[in-house]
């Protein structure tokens, strides 16, 4: 091809594509899979969202509201700050991007852990900043390197809170110290795309962290609703910050950025508590069972404050996910994540729960590794 491609979006190896449920189906010759794979939400979405969005489409001639006034103010409620503190995206996502849009330039640097969340490396390289990778330590994001990493070029931090994949948290204690320790200039993105799982009283408490940190770069933390609201297809998220840096992302996000059946379902969502708490409830539930059987079968599962967790199963986890899937049940291997013997699981409903835990015990058999 003739055309100049920049280095930059060479270098970027695109977000691993995972096939359809049904073409994996028609694929291993298996009918009514189950998938743990992508930290959804098994109860399916909130059903006072799905008649909001039914009612509403007749109205999709209409381009949607470009401020989101009604939800950004539902939301805004929701978490006890100022409309003007709310960023909508396409999914927290698109907050990231974002981020990375207005703050960073080519030749700047951004740090993240690994593993974590993808997409906040892909979106750097995308404007040819420079990504300083930190290993997490014992599964945990190691903060004080981190710390040490910080140079007069860094612009970002992103930490996921909890941690995708390992399911682990910060402390607020960890968390104000390290702080209190960052150059001054250093904007801390803290993506709590999981936090609604959280017990409350472990959750740092963001508002406090704006207004105590004004006068320095400050904190951002993301939300969506693509998991404890069950919204995942719809792509909706949103970022909670200081109003002057809500007023500079406004200004590299298209206008309509946010649809209408996502503005419309995520608002019927936020008022839906009775779904929420149904599937905190059924996660907590289901996170111990599943903790205790998969014990029983000689595996090692982490612990984990979320809907999801790591499990070290004494074999190759990819031969593994093959099994499974043979099985009809979707999980996540970790190997390319640098995790050869551990897979990660979505817990599901009570009767997929029952299912992974009947599969995996043949699986682990077969494959002789118990
Ligand atoms: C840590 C983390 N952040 C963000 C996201 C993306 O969320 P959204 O669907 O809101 O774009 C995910 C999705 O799995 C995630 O694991």
């Amino acid at each position: 091809m003739k055309l100049p491609i920049p280095q930059n979006i060479a270098e970027i190896v695109p977000y691993p594509p995972g096939k359809p449920q049904d073409e994996l189906e028609r694929e291993y010759g298996i009918t009514e899979s189950i998938k743990l794979a992508s930290n959804e939400n098994p109860w399916g979405p909130s059903p006072k969202a799905v008649t909001a969005i039914t009612g509403m489409l007749m109205g999709l001639h209409r381009y949607p509201d470009g401020s989101s006034y009604y939800l950004t103010h539902a939301i805004a409620q929701w978490v006890g700050v100022h409309p003007e503190q709310i960023v909508l995206g396409n999914g927290s996502n698109e907050v990231i991007e974002f981020l990375v849009k207005a703050f960073v330039q080519a030749g700047d640097e951004v740090i993240t852990s690994h593993p974590s969340f993808l997409m906040y490396q892909k979106f750097v390289q995308v404007r040819g900043g420079i990504n300083t990778v930190i290993p997490l330590q014992d599964l945990d994001h190691d903060l004080q390197k981190i710390i040490k990493k910080c140079t007069e070029k860094t612009k970002l931090i992103f930490l996921d809170n909890p941690n995708n994949p390992c399911a682990t948290l910060i402390s607020k204690q960890q968390f104000a110290k390290f702080l209190s320790q960052l150059p001054e200039t250093v904007l801390v993105v803290l993506d709590e795309a999981y936090i609604d799982f959280v017990d409350e009283n472990k959750r740092i408490d963001i508002q406090e962290m704006i207004h105590s940190s004004e006068g320095r770069a400050g904190v951002v933390s993301l939300r969506t609703f693509s998991k404890a609201f069950g919204l995942a297809g719809l792509r909706i998220g949103f970022g909670i910050m200081h109003e002057e840096i809500a007023s500079l992302l406004h200004r590299v996000r298209q206008p309509f950025n946010i649809n209408l059946p996502a503005q419309i379902g995520a608002l019927a969502a936020l008022k839906d508590t009775s779904h929420y708490e149904k599937t905190i409830t059924g996660t907590n539930n289901g996170r111990q069972w599943l903790t205790a059987r998969v014990k029983e079968l000689g595996c090692k599962p982490y612990p984990s404050c979320t809907n999801f967790f790591l499990i070290d199963v004494n074999g190759d986890a990819t031969a593994l996910y093959e099994a499974m899937l043979y099985k009809g049940v979707i999980i996540r291997s970790m190997k390319a994540y640098g995790f050869s013997q551990f897979i990660r699981i979505t817990i599901g409903t009570e009767e997929e729960n029952l299912r992974f835990v009947k599969a995996l015990q043949i699986c682990l058999r077969e494959l002789e590794y118990v």
